[in-house]
This record gives C-alpha cells, sequence and structure tokens, in this order.
C-alpha cells in the first residue's frame, strides 16, 4: 500500500457482515486505524446502536432475560434502532463524505430476521427500504466462517442471540450466501474468507477500498 491512500469516489458506505464472532470488529478496528494514520475522515458505527435510542435498543435485544422476545418485536426493534442511526449518523455522514463502515446493516436483518426466524426475506427487505429511504452501502464485506468452525470458537458470556444454537445459525449462513448472490446485491457483495489471517483480510480490504 502506498503512503498517500486515496478513496474510491464512489465508496461513502461499508458494512461488514457475518455471523457472530466471524471477525468483523477485529477488521473494523484495523481498518479505523489505518485511516486514521493516512487521515482519512471516517466514521464507525454498528448495529443496533451508535445512537442514543439505538443503544438502549441494543440493550434490550442482546439481553438473555428477554429469551421471551416475539420474533416480530425483535424485527421492529431493529428497525427503530436502524431508522434512528440513518437519521443521526448515515445520513449526516453521507451529505459531509465521511467514509461510513459500519459493524452489520441491512443484510443482517433479512438473514437473521427475515430468513432465520422465518418471517419473510421480502417482507424484512420491505422494512429496511422504509427504515433507510432505500439508502444502501456501497460495498459489503461478507466475513464468511461457517457456523461449525464458529461454535468451535465461542466463549462464554453469550448474549441472547448467541446461545441459539447451531440449526439457527446455519439458516443465518445460509441466508447471508443467497443474499450476496442475489442480483440486486452481488455488485456490492465481497466474499472474504475469514479464516485466513487477520493481516491477510485487512490488505484484502484496503486493495478494495483505495487506490
Ligand atoms: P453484536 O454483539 O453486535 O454481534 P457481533 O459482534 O457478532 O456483530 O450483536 C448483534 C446481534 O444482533 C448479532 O447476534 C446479530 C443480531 N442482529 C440481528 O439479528 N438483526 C439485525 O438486523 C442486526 C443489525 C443484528
Amino acid at each position: 500500500m502506498t503512503a498517500m491512500a486515496k478513496r474510491h469516489k464512489k465508496i461513502n458506505f461499508i458494512s461488514f457482515e457475518g455471523l457472530d464472532g466471524s471477525g468483523k470488529t477485529t477488521q473494523i478496528n484495523l481498518l479505523a486505524k489505518y485511516c486514521e494514520c493516512e487521515k482519512i475522515n471516517f466514521l464507525v458505527i454498528r448495529e443496533p446502536g451508535s445512537s442514543l435510542i439505538g443503544e438502549k435498543i441494543r440493550i434490550i435485544l442482546k439481553d438473555n432475560g428477554n429469551n421471551f422476545m416475539d420474533a416480530k418485536a425483535e424485527l421492529f426493534l431493529f428497525m427503530a434502532a436502524r431508522a434512528q442511526l440513518m437519521r443521526e449518523k448515515i445520513i449526516p455522514a453521507l451529505q459531509k463524505e465521511i467514509l461510513i463502515v459500519c459493524d452489520r446493516f441491512i443484510d443482517s436483518s433479512v438473514a437473521y430476521q427475515g430468513i432465520a426466524r422465518n418471517l419473510g426475506e421480502n417482507f424484512v427487505k420491505q422494512m429496511n427500504d422504509f427504515a433507510t429511504d432505500n439508502i444502501k452501502p456501497d460495498l459489503t464485506f461478507f466475513l464468511d466462517v461457517t457456523p461449525e468452525i464458529i461454535f468451535k470458537r465461542k466463549n462464554k458470556n453469550l448474549d441472547r442471540f448467541e446461545t441459539e444454537g447451531l440449526d439457527f445459525y446455519q439458516k443465518v449462513y445460509s441466508g447471508y450466501k443467497k443474499i450476496f448472490c442475489e442480483e440486486e446485491n452481488k455488485n456490492r457483495a465481497v466474499f472474504i474468507d475469514g479464516n485466513l489471517k487477520c493481516d491477510e483480510i485487512h490488505e484484502m480490504i484496503l486493495n478494495k477500498l483505495f487506490a
């Protein structure tokens, strides 16, 4: 990578997707460090969260004590957090051409709620469009690690989603693969083998983002 990294003009908004524990957050942290060093104006946000209301919703969604939560209620909470994030962070950052780096976004809802929770892929897509005013990431990195590998890596402090069984994660995983192969999504999807070394993945991401 050359010293003077330049952003590709058409990439203003990127998201990271993958199963819980696929290494998204590690890669986002590395990317943030790189942007800092290169003096690239960027904003890291996460879903659900990154707004006052969104962080409160995040606590409700992840709380193991809420294991009786209805799947529809869960979907609406994610959408509420997303609508707030659009208004407070994403739209203003897009207007200023700040590089937005989002830890999960619309595809998580389609894979987890639409497909794995069976609420319907198309219905969740419509909800996404409503919450985001049809704004989509320019690029989405999918860190591809299978549920079987993720399950071997799991630690002890698990949240409400992480306590779901292997069958749930298999549905999320195949859901993701389906979504990113669809005509409407395949141009923004970047599949990355999440089993590669951390710095190899980081390099691949930089190559996609900077000239
Ligand atoms: P988080 O701790 O951010 O997970 P990770 O670090 O693995 O990204 O928790 C977010 C959880 O919420 C995660 O299990 C995925 C789930 N989720 C959905 O089910 N639908 C969504 O729309 C979003 C954004 C996340």
